[in-house]
């Protein structure tokens, strides 16, 4: 595989967003085999089983993007220890109609960034446990919690602490790795 399109999910709407910033950031950051593109989630509809006996467009071409994506990376804030549910809904609507799971056995890694000092631990795991129900194989190290969000970006949304930088291009590095480890043992 010389390409790697990889679907980036960023569990905030807010134009400002410290996820959306540090996602945009791991499109630069992230090894030239990966191909990244943030998948949009803020339109679409609230998952109901009774809209899906004939699913919108909005859903049907959710589910198309998933499945054209080698890997997917989750950018998550931390609501109330648990993820937004912006992000809660789209995972459910790849996951059905049932027995079409679109997630199923794609390579993932998980990026929690919050403003806290724990870095969104809460949300990060409770993402990480839907995951394993939708089969989404998850990168385990090395972690990422992300902390203080409000000192890592300049006034243009760049990412500016050094440490952050590295930090960053060691997880890409990694997920680089696993998409293929993995990728490779499907194959
Ligand atoms: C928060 N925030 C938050 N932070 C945290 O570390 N743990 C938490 O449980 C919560 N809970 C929470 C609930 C709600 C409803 C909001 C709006 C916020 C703060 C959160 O980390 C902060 O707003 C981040 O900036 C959200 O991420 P984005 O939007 O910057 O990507």
């Amino acid at each position: 595989m010389n390409s790697i399109k990889v679907g980036l999910l960023v569990g905030s709407l807010r134009k400002e967003s410290f996820n959306k910033k540090l996602a945009r950031a791991a499109m630069e950051l992230a090894p030239p085999s990966m191909n990244m593109e943030i998948m949009s989630i803020g339109d679409l509809p609230f998952y109901n089983e009774d809209i899906d006996q004939d699913p919108p467009a909005a859903f049907r071409e959710f589910r198309e993007k998933i499945r054209s994506m080698d890997a997917i990376l989750f950018f998550t804030p931390e609501y109330n220890r648990s993820v937004p549910a912006v992000l809660k809904n789209a995972l459910d609507i790849g996951s059905r109609p049932y027995g079409k799971n679109s997630w199923d056995g794609k390579p993932a890694g998980v990026i929690s960034v919050s403003i806290g000092d724990i870095g969104g631990f809460g949300a990060n795991h409770h993402l990480r446990q839907s995951l394993v129900f939708v089969n989404m194989p998850v990168m385990q190290q090395p972690e990422a919690y992300i902390g203080g969000a409000m000192g890592l970006f300049d006034d243009s949304g760049k990412l500016i602490k050094e440490e952050t930088i590295t930090f960053m291009k060691q997880v890409l590095g990694a997920f680089e790795t696993w998409v293929k480890t993995q990728r490779g043992a499907s194959s």
